[in-house]
């Protein structure tokens, strides 16, 4: 318990630092170049969150060759190509359908399991929030 109570308060501690300084830690994803208009509200994005409850950079950042992830984490830096998903899946159709496997499929799986899961639903992810 006491554990459990003391790694929770540090990583509040360690997120509450994070967001102070501020820079891209809820990513608004709009990918206008892609869609040219959206026809939903804006998907705010925890971004850093995500990373900080333990997902690796590459669970969702890759450059497959075969079946390998050949990226390498250095390649990720604001700004970079490597980064951007609309590098590769470049058609509207596409990438919307590659954000929804990749979000709310892993939401899916994860209440599938029986773990904490993010949205499922469209208004949830679609919400325009900017509280998250
Ligand atoms: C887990 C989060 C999540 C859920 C749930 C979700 N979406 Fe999305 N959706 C996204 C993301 C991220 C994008 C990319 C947004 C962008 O680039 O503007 C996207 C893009 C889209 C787009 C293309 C961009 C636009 O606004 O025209 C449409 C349409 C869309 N979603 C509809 C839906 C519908 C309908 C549902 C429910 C069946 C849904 N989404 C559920 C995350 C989600
Ligand atoms: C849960 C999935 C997920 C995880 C985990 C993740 N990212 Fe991302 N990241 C994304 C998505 C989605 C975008 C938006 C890409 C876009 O707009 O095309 C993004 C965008 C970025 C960007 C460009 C936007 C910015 O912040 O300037 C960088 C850099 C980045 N990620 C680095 C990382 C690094 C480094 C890690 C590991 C510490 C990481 N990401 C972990 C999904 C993730
Ligand atoms: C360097 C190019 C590249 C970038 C950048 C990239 N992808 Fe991919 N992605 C691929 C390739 C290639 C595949 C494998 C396609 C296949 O097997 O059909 C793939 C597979 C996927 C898959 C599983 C296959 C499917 O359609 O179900 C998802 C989901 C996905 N990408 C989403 C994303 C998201 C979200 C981002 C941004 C965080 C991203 N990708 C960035 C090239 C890329
Ligand atoms: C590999 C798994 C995984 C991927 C990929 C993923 N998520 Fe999540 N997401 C989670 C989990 C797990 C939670 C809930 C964590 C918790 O509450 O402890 C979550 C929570 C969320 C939340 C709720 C945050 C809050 O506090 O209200 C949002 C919004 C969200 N995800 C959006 C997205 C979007 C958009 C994408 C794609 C760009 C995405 N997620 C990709 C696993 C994932």
């Amino acid at each position: 318990m006491m554990n459990k109570f003391l790694t929770a308060a540090v990583s509040l501690i360690l997120l509450a630092a994070a967001d102070a300084s501020g820079n891209g830690k809820i990513l608004r994803i709009t990918n206008l170049h892609v869609f040219k208009k959206l026809s939903r509200p804006v998907v705010e994005f925890p971004h850093e969150r995500h990373y900080t409850w333990g997902m690796g950079c590459l669970d969702c950042h890759h450059r497959y060759s075969g079946d390998t992830n050949m990226l390498d984490v250095n390649e990720l830096y604001p700004g970079s190509p490597a980064a951007s998903c609309s590098t590769c899946h470049n058609t509207s159709r596409e990438l919307e359908r590659s954000y929804h496997r990749m979000c709310t499929g892993c939401h899916r799986d994860m209440k599938a399991r029986g773990n904490s899961y993010g949205p499922v639903m469209c208004g949830k992810c679609h919400s325009g929030r900017r509280d998250l």
